[in-house]
């Protein structure tokens, strides 16, 4: 049985490696993030203005607990999920998990590239992003680090880039 992890900070490509490494896999591929969206039917963003962050961790949790039962997935977390909580413990006893590490600026770059929705981010002027990304990052990265694999991401600009990253995850973890 195989259930892999992608954890680590908005814009380290949690999601973009997740679907990619899934396909090559061929395992089913699940986002936490997409997934409490479906299963509440209101965007993450909508959760956030109406319980707050509060509320939102809450149901995270929840939902972290049945999608890390799920077998032969590959599984992208939200930013914030090892954080709060024993999540962090918990997804480990669950899964292989790997923490796509990007230097602030990787991750300013891709957040840039793909400015989804994210409540966290709004609003913020491109010097806050940068002051934001590296303080939170400094914080938050205690708790990426229990990962049990840490795999260092470069700029995903293209399609060759994202490839590369999900063979080079492969050989780390002895995946023909
Ligand atoms: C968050 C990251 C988001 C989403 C929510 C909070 C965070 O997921 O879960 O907006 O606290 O870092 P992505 O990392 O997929 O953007």
């Amino acid at each position: 049985m195989t259930r892999i992890v992608l954890l680590g900070y908005m814009g380290a490509g949690k999601t973009t490696v997740g679907r990619e490494l899934a396909k090559k896999l061929n395992l089913m591929f699940y986002d936490l993030d997409w997934y409490i969206e479906s299963r509440f039917k209101k965007k993450v963003s909508q959760i956030f203005a109406e319980e707050g962050e509060e509320g939102f961790r809450k149901k995270e949790r929840n939902m972290l607990h049945e999608v890390a039962e799920f077998e032969d997935v590959i599984i992208s977390l939200g930013g914030g999920t090892p954080c709060f909580f024993d999540n962090m413990e918990y997804i480990n006893q669950q899964a292989e998990t790997i923490y796509l590490k990007g230097t602030p600026e990787i991750l300013y770059e891709h957040l840039m590239m793909a400015k989804g929705k994210r409540p966290l981010l709004e609003g913020k002027s491109p010097e806050e992003l940068k002051e934001y990304i590296k303080t939170s990052l400094e914080s938050r990265e205690p708790f990426y680090c229990q990962a049990k694999h840490i795999f260092n991401i470069e700029l995903l600009g293209n399609g060759d880039k994202i490839n590369k990253c999900v063979e080079d995850i492969c050989t780390m973890l002895n995946i023909p």
